[in-house]
């Protein structure tokens, strides 16, 4: 255990159902004009009409940004970030997943045209926070409204990149589980397993610390409770508010501890491939638990023991075992796409992903079991045989 941490968390967080109606405290008579992020994605959902009829109440005058593409690279983001700099707008809204969230994040550092988000990828701390962002998520997730992280894609180097400064915390953060009602099933499957990879990850890193695991445990036991009904029934509103509480728990956990081998051999299928985020991590997900068993043992038997429980008397072992066996059932139960196949990865582009992949060493050292090259062939191998 270190012996120093530390959390960082956005100024003002509502939760519940309805809670989108909290924004009019946050806006009525502060700001000129309000710059609303979001993709045509979410806008076909309904939630952007009820944010509109708020900010139509508090009479503010509103430009809205919604061609975000889904998992932008470098230059996409860029192109946001330069079109919101012609607005002078004094006040971000973000409404959508990580993808939305991200972008508003650097677009809320990267105003004064100083630097931009190149500049930032090769020093993410020169940015310094211009215009507050309030994030409203839509997918339960990434945790990126949480986080002081902006992930872009980098076409140069086939990755995904994760661009990290302390002012890029959201001043305020809004999780309202009506923003979850038309998720598709499949995007509320793959995004829900990303923010249990983000719980398991942060509990089994080498930076955990009592304040992460305390967030990272309880995200899990809101995720192993409720994203089944969250994902496979419209009406399940607790459980999809649940959901929400969860992926934000696990992005507060991110922000003291930090992923793992998991995101970090995900980033290339991302970066190469446009897999999605989520579904990557689900990809990569199984073999390295199960490779970082013999390392984890204590805290998988923690998580069975917090978050399953169905048998007393067992050792660490059979806890762990017992805790991957559940993984595996929920991926399947939510049909998960695990065939790399499918995205057209096949043996002969082991050796680059390989390559690739370790140079994610940002979060490779957070792994409990170190990852040689040898070990991530094999992590990618075994990624190859699944089907799903
Ligand atoms: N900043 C962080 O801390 C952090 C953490 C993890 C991942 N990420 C990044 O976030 C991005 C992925 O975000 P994501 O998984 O939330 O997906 P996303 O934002 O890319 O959205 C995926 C799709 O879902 C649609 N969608 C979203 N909400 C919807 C809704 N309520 N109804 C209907 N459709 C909806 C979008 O239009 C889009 O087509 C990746 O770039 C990933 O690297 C960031
Ligand atoms: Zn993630």
């Amino acid at each position: 255990m270190l012996n120093e941490y530390s959390l960082m968390m956005p100024e003002k967080i509502y939760s519940g159902n309805n809670s989108l109606e909290k924004l009019k405290l946050l806006v009525m008579d502060k700001y000129k004009k309000v710059a609303v992020f979001t993709d045509r994605g979410i806008r076909g959902s309904g939630i952007v009409d009820t944010l509109f009829d708020i900010l139509e109440e508090c009479k503010i005058p509103i430009v809205v940004f919604d061609e975000l593409p889904s998992e932008p690279t470098w230059m996409e983001a860029q192109k946001t970030v330069d079109a919101f700099k012609e607005e002078s707008a004094d006040c971000i809204i973000a409404i959508g997943g990580g993808s939305v969230m991200d972008v508003a994040k650097l677009a809320s550092i990267a105003s004064s045209g100083e630097y931009g988000v190149k500049e930032l990828l090769e020093d993410p701390l020169r940015g310094v926070k211009q215009v507050p962002a309030i994030l409203i998520p839509t997918t339960a997730g990434t945790g990126s409204e949480a986080t002081p992280n902006s992930i872009v894609t980098v076409p140069e180097k086939n990755l995904k990149i994760g661009i990290v400064n302390p002012a890029m915390i959201a001043d305020a953060v809004i999780l309202d589980g009506r923003a979850l009602i038309g998720l598709p099933k499949k995007i509320a499957a793959s995004t829900g397993i990303d923010a249990l990879a983000h719980g398991i990850e942060c509990y089994t890193s080498n930076k955990a610390n009592p304040f992460s695991n305390m967030f990272a445990m309880e995200a899990l036991k809101l995720i192993f409770n409720n994203i089944i009904p969250a994902c496979e029934r419209q009406d399940a509103v607790e459980e999809k508010n649940n959901m929400l509480l969860a992926a934000f728990y696990a992005g507060v956990a991110i922000t003291a501890s930090g992923t793992t081998a998991v995101h970090a051999l995900s980033y290339p299928l991302g970066g190469r491939y446009h897999i999605p985020h989520g579904v990557s991590n689900a990809m990569m997900l199984l073999p390295v638990l199960k490779y970082n068993k013999e390392a984890c043992l204590k805290e998988f038997s923690e998580i069975y023991d917090e978050v399953i429980k169905k048998e007393q008397g067992l050792s660490q072992e059979e806890k762990a075992d017992l805790l991957l066996i559940e993984i595996d059932t929920i991926i399947k139960r939510l049909e998960v796409p695990l065939s790399l196949k499918a995205y057209g990865v096949s043996k002969s582009d082991l050796e680059a992903l390989v390559h690739d992949g370790l140079e994610v060493k940002r979060l490779l050292v957070n792994n409990k079991r170190t990852v040689t090259e040898e070990a991530a062939r094999m992590l990618y191998l075994e990624a190859m045989e699944a089907e799903g």
